[in-house]
C-alpha cells in the first residue's frame, strides 16, 4: 500500500499576507490588494511546488480597521478563483460561500459552474457565517443558531440534489443525435422551511462531478452538518493532542452519518515564516513587526505571562523579579510556550515574533523545523495535512515552495507532482454526484 503522504494548501486573501504589517513592505504594491495579477501569481507558485489546493476565506462585511489594514474579503472568491482557474492547470480552487443568504440554485450553478471552469478542481468551504455584521448586510438579525443550521441543511441538500440533476447518463451532444438525453436531466422539486428549487440545473458534470465540500472544524450543529457533507474539515487546534481530538471527533461524526471516516480529511491551520536560521526567521518577522502598533501585542503578551505590568524595555529580556512573578495559564499552549522563551531569555519582542498570539500554531525558524512540526503532527495522526499560513505572500509561499517541498519530499511525505487532475483526485476522494443517498435519511 502507498504510504500515507500530507495534503497541503495555501490560504490567500488580501494579496499582502496574514501579517497587518505586510501592506507597508518594501516591494509591495500597497495598491495590489485587488489585482488578480498578484493572486494568480501566488496560485502559480502553489502550484509549482505541487500544493493541492489555494483557500479563500470570505466574510459579508467590511472586516479590519481601514486607517491601518487593508479590507481582509474584498475580492468576491468565487468571482476570484474563476479567473485564478483560467491561470492555472492543477490547483485546487477552493472558496468560501455563505448558506445563510443566497438562494441554493444561484450557489448550485456558480459553484459548478467554477467547477466546469476549472476542469474539477473547484472546492466549496460552505459556512453559515455568524457575525451580525454579516447578516446585517442583508436586512437581517443574526437568527438563533438552530435555525441558522436548519438553513445550512437545506441549501446544503438543495445544493446537491441541483449538482446531481444533470446525470452523467445524460450523454455527449451528438450531433447526428440528441444534444443530450432529457430522461436524465431531471427536476429536484424539493421545498423546505427556508428554500427550495424545482430545477433542474443546466450545468452539466465537471470533470471531478461536482465540487468538493469544505467545512470549519465546530461543535455541536456544525460538526453533526460537516460530518454528513464534508469532505474536508478545516480546523485551528492548538496543539498536537487537541488536534488529534478535533481529527477524532470530525470521523466519528462522519462514522454516525453512515459514511466512512476515511472520505473525511482534516485539515489543520499552520503559520511559516522561514529564515537560514532561527535569527533570521525570526527578524522577517520582526521586520513586519516594525510597521504596526505594537502596544497592543506587548499588552495581550504581558497578560498571557500571568504579569500585571509593561515590560520596562521590550527589547531586553525579562528583568529577574519579573521572570519569578511570570506564570503560564494551565491548559494554555500559547501561554505555556510564551513562559519558555521568556525563562530562555528571549525579549518580549523575539518572544512575539515567535508568533505565541497567532491564532494557530507557526513556525518561525528553518525550513529543517517547518518540515519538523509538519511531520510530527502528521505522523501523530493530529491532521490529514495543513492550511499554511504566510505572513508575507511576497515571498513567504516561493520560500515554501523552494525550501520545505523538497525536504517533505525527500521524506516522502508529500508527492512528487500531480498524479490526477481533480482537486478530489488530489486530496484521494471517492467520487461523488449528487445527494449522497447515505444522509437523505437525516433532517432537512
Ligand atoms: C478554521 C475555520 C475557518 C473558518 N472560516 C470561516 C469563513 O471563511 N467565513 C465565515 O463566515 N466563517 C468561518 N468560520 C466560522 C465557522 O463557520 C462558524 O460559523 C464559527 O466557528 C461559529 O460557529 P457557529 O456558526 O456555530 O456559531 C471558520 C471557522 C474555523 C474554525
Amino acid at each position: 500500500m502507498k504510504p500515507r503522504q500530507m495534503v497541503l494548501g495555501t490560504g490567500l486573501g488580501n494579496n499582502f499576507g496574514v501579517h497587518p504589517g505586510a501592506w507597508r513592505m518594501p516591494h509591495v504594491d500597497p495598491g495590489s490588494y485587488t489585482n488578480i495579477d498578484v493572486t494568480v501569481e501566488q496560485a502559480r507558485t502553489a502550484e509549482r511546488g505541487g500544493l493541492q489546493f489555494i483557500f479563500l476565506a470570505d466574510r459579508l462585511f467590511l472586516h479590519g480597521d481601514l486607517a491601518t489594514t487593508p479590507p481582509l474579503f474584498a475580492m468576491d472568491p468565487i468571482i476570484t478563483l474563476s479567473a485564478v482557474a483560467q491561470a492555472t492547470e492543477r490547483i485546487g480552487l477552493i472558496g468560501t460561500a455563505s448558506t445563510s443568504f443566497t438562494e441554493p440554485y444561484l450557489l448550485a450553478r456558480q459553484l459548478k459552474a467554477l467547477d466546469v471552469i476549472s476542469h474539477g478542481r473547484a472546492g466549496w468551504n460552505a459556512v453559515p457565517s455568524y457575525e451580525p455584521d454579516a447578516f446585517a448586510n442583508f436586512g437581517k438579525a443574526l437568527p438563533p443558531r438552530e435555525k441558522k443550521y436548519e438553513r445550512l441543511h437545506e441549501v446544503m441538500q438543495v445544493v446537491h440534489a441541483l449538482w446531481g440533476s444533470w446525470e452523467h447518463e445524460a450523454g455527449q451532444p451528438d450531433q447526428a443525435g440528441k444534444f443530450a438525453d432529457p430522461e436524465h436531466i431531471r427536476p429536484v422539486n424539493l421545498q423546505g422551511t427556508h428554500v427550495g428549487a424545482r430545477g433542474p440545473l443546466p450545468v452539466p458534470p465537471s470533470e471531478q462531478g461536482q465540487p468538493v465540500i469544505v467545512q470549519p472544524a465546530s461543535s455541536g450543529y456544525g460538526l453533526q452538518a460537516a460530518g454528513m457533507y464534508a469532505n474536508v474539515v478545516i480546523g485551528m487546534p492548538s496543539t498536537i493532542a487537541d488536534g488529534h481530538a478535533q481529527r477524532d471527533t470530525v470521523r466519528q461524526a462522519a462514522e454516525r452519518a453512515g459514511r466512512d471516516p476515511e472520505e473525511i480529511k482534516f485539515i489543520a491551520f499552520t503559520g511559516y515564516e522561514l529564515g537560514d536560521t532561527v535569527r533570521e526567521a525570526l527578524d522577517g518577522r520582526r521586520a513586519l513587526d516594525d510597521r504596526i502598533d505594537l502596544r497592543g501585542p506587548l499588552a495581550r503578551l504581558s497578560a498571557l505571562l500571568g504579569l500585571r505590568q509593561e515590560f520596562t524595555d521590550p527589547d531586553e529580556p525579562l528583568s529577574p523579579a519579573m521572570l519569578a512573578s511570570a506564570r503560564a495559564y494551565p491548559g494554555n499552549a500559547r501561554s505555556a510556550q510564551a513562559l519558555q522563551l521568556a525563562q530562555e531569555g528571549w525579549s518580549p519582542r523575539d518572544i512575539l515574533a515567535h508568533g505565541v498570539l497567532d491564532p494557530y500554531p507557526s513556525v518561525v525558524g528553518t525550513a529543517e523545523q517547518a518540515a519538523d512540526h509538519l511531520q510530527e503532527w502528521f505522523e501523530a495522526e493530529a491532521a490529514d495535512g495543513f492550511l499554511l499560513n504566510f505572513d508575507n505572500y511576497h515571498d513567504g509561499i516561493d520560500d515554501f515552495v523552494d525550501r520545505v517541498v523538497p525536504v517533505l519530499r525527500a521524506r516522502g511525505l508529500f508527492p512528487d507532482g500531480y498524479e490526477g487532475k481533480t482537486l478530489r483526485d488530489h486530496l484521494g476522494l471517492p467520487a461523488q454526484y449528487g445527494l449522497d443517498p447515505r444522509i437523505t435519511a437525516s433532517p432537512a
